[in-house]
């Protein structure tokens, strides 16, 4: 190791594992750095990694988990299952070969990445407890130390609860200021599904927003601090993707402070409901 590293707090699943609280993003949307990811894990402590087939990374993903020395326990790293994969057998071989390609024999967290699915002769319900029914075998198998979903709202939660054995370990869903669906939110608290959250920064888009600046000046902090550092007041892991090793220190940098409550409130007030990725209400 370059130097000596924070340790983050953690997030408890309902089997025990350990998710830490701050992750960093390697969606394939504005590219892939190898560098800056083993920054990450050499300079900053970011011990959580979110991957997934889609983002077509896995490969360089596991070169960056070697080079940077960082012990495989110490590492909580995270793919997904794409909607292509689905069905029992393929989703099994999806595994391995992704399991494969980041060079491990376990991953600590492996979700089925969308609740949209198509399967020949199968309704999308039949075809998400199928693909489940591998997941819950990938778990029993060790393969997978924790099996999850996302984008799933209540409804294909409550189906999966009704079809298959297993209630999944987390949920990860898209929160952010503009984006905070409370009622999942509360949903998953209660049946102990951890929620973690994705594009943290509306993908930029709240980094501008008047209320986020008066608060970033307020705090001396930035306004991707800010972000990041409401998610994790509101127990939500996330997971701030950054190619840029400068942002990507900036966005482990959310530790030392706490917002006050009256200024959860405000950005908690900001919730309009847009989506900056895809929108999932109509599923
Ligand atoms: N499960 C899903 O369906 C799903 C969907 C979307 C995302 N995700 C996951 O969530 C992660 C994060 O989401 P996201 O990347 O879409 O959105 P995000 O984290 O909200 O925003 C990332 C954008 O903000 C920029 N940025 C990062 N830190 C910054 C800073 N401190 N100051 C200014 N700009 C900053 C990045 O640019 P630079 O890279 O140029 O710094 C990038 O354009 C993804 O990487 C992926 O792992 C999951």
């Amino acid at each position: 190791m370059d130097m000596e590293v924070p340790i983050y707090p953690t997030v408890p699943l309902s089997n025990g594992q350990k998710i830490p609280i701050l992750g960093l993003g390697l969606s394939h949307q504005g590219g892939y750095s190898h560098s800056a990811l083993l920054y990450a894990l050499k300079n900053c402590g970011i011990r959580h990694i979110d991957t997934a087939k889609r983002y077509g990374n896995e490969e360089q993903v596991g070169k960056a988990i070697t080079e940077s020395g960082v012990k495989r326990e110490d590492l909580w790293v995270t793919t997904k299952l794409w909607p292509g994969d689905y069905g029992y057998d393929n989703a099994i071989q999806a595994c391995m070969d992704s399991c494969k390609r980041l060079g491990l024999d376990y991953l600590d967290l492996y979700l089925m990445h969308w609740p949209d699915a198509n399967l020949l002769s199968k309704s999308a319900r039949e075809a998400r407890a199928e693909t489940w029914k591998a997941l819950e075998d990938l778990y029993d198998r060790g393969v997978c130390r924790s099996i999850g979903v996302s984008n799933f709202l209540i409804h294909h939660l409550e189906q999966l609860k009704e079809d298959c054995d297993m209630v999944p370990h987390l949920n990860q869903v898209e929160y952010h200021p503009f984006q905070r669906p409370q009622e999942l939110v509360d949903y998953c608290n209660e049946n102990n599904i951890v929620f973690e959250g994705y594009c943290p920064l509306a993908k930029g888009q709240a980094l501008t927003h008047p209320s986020i600046l008066k608060l970033a000046k307020l705090y001396e902090k930035t306004p991707a601090q800010i972000c990041v550092r409401w998610s994790i007041q509101n127990g939500i892991v996330t997971i701030p993707k950054s190619t840029k090793e400068s942002r990507i220190h900036e966005n482990c940098q959310v530790f030392g402070f706490t917002l006050a409550d009256e200024d959860m409130l405000s950005l908690n007030s900001l919730h309009d409901g847009r989506h900056v990725t895809w929108d999932p209400s109509n599923l």
